[in-house]
């Protein structure tokens, strides 16, 4: 059920109730423990996805059956490791980072999790890496999670439309443009934009997570 607060956007979590939730749904082992915190380690910036939210990337993978999955946005590479230990044996992830840097300490975080062979990172800017993966793969991409610059989600999601199988999934985070997507600025255009043009090719749902995380099944 939901109260009229919750469904007017109270949130109830506090960080008392989410380490709670977190002990009991989304526990770490030593190589998600690792990858977690390398952004705070390197000083990268520590915008990876929540526990709770990398676990459920973990459960949808796994309902999905995934083989074939493609990430924008690598960072440290929790994210990856979260969607490939729900990919199916023999799948393949293939993650997308604009920094170098930031690459090397995922692929770091990925070896040393033992998914190397699961988990490629690619570098450079994902608008210009995506073409080469669908060449020739129409229409066979199992799932695929946009976390990177927010401009681009519009041109993610045309990507997605012509990628993904009939039933594949198209997972979007911070859908809400961190609370700002109705404001007047270019970007906020844009990721309004995204949310207008998914109703074509998707059948989709926004989950109400702190920032807003779009399920969108290609039709
Ligand atoms: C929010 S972080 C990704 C977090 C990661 N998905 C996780 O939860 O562990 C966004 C990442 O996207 C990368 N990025 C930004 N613009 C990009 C682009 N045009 N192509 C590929 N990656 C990009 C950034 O360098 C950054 O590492």
């Amino acid at each position: 059920m939901a109260d009229h607060d919750s469904r007017s956007g109270v949130r109830y979590a506090t960080p008392e109730l989410l380490a709670f939730i977190e002990g009991h749904h989304a526990v770490h082992d030593a190589a998600l423990a690792r990858a977690f915190e390398a952004p705070a380690r390197h000083g990268m910036p520590q915008i990876q996805v929540s526990p709770s939210e990398g676990r459920a990337l973990t459960l949808l993978m796994r309902l999905l059956g995934a083989r074939s999955v493609v990430e924008v946005g690598t960072l440290a590479g929790y994210s990856a490791l979260c969607l490939a230990r729900g990919m199916a044996p023999g799948g393949k992830l293939v993650s997308l980072e604009l920094d170098p840097g930031n690459a090397e300490v995922a692929r770091d975080n990925i070896a040393f999790a033992g998914m190397s062979e699961q988990i490629e990172v690619i570098v450079g800017p994902a608008l210009s890496t995506l073409p080469s993966l669908a060449r020739g793969r129409a229409a066979e991409l199992d799932a695929m999670f946009i976390d990177a610059d927010k401009s681009g989600y519009p041109d993610y999601a045309r990507w997605a439309a012509s990628a993904l199988r009939p039933g594949g999934l198209l997972i979007a985070d911070n859908s809400y443009y961190f609370g700002q997507l109705l404001a007047d600025h270019p970007e906020a255009a844009r990721m309004r934009e995204f949310h207008g043009l998914l109703g074509e090719h998707f059948e989709t749902a926004c989950l109400p997570t702190p920032d807003g995380m779009v399920l969108a099944i290609r039709k």
